[in-house]
């Protein structure tokens, strides 16, 4: 019976190894997050350029990922009533939203556009 409890050491090299884990996943969380939003991008690059360039639709490249998920959620809750956009945030969940912000921040900002 007492062989099935854990001795001490071994509790500690378990936690260390946890630490390691957890410490490593900030980072690689972010990668991932940028690559789900990528994958999600498909969805709005029918209208949005990834290049950025402001076609008729705004450019939504280089952001801050702040700005990008409350803009998203303005549409969500009515604030914003463009349609098409309303229909894109509501099947959009939190961390479908942080995931687009992350990938369409992580991409340089429009070159000026020449009109306006
Ligand atoms: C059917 C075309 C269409 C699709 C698909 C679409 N958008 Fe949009 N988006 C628009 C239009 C048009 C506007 C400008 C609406 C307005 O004036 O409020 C806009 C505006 C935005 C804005 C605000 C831009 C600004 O300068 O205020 C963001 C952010 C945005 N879209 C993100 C997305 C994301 C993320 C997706 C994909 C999940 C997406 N859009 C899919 C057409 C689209």
């Amino acid at each position: 019976m007492s062989s099935t409890v854990l001795k001490p050491g071994g509790l500690r090299l378990a936690a260390g190894a946890l630490g390691l884990v957890l410490t490593g996943s900030a980072v690689a969380s972010d990668a991932k997050k940028v690559a789900y939003g990528r994958h999600l991008s498909g969805e709005c690059s029918a209208c949005h350029r990834v290049d950025g360039t402001d076609n008729g639709i705004p450019s939504i490249t280089g952001w801050e990922p702040e700005d990008f998920v409350h803009t998203l959620a303005f549409y969500r809750n009515g604030e914003r009533n463009n349609p098409a956009m309303v229909s894109v945030a509501q099947s959009l969940d939190d961390d479908q939203m942080k995931a687009l912000a992350a990938y369409y921040g992580s991409l340089p900002k429009a070159a000026r556009s020449k009109k306006k």
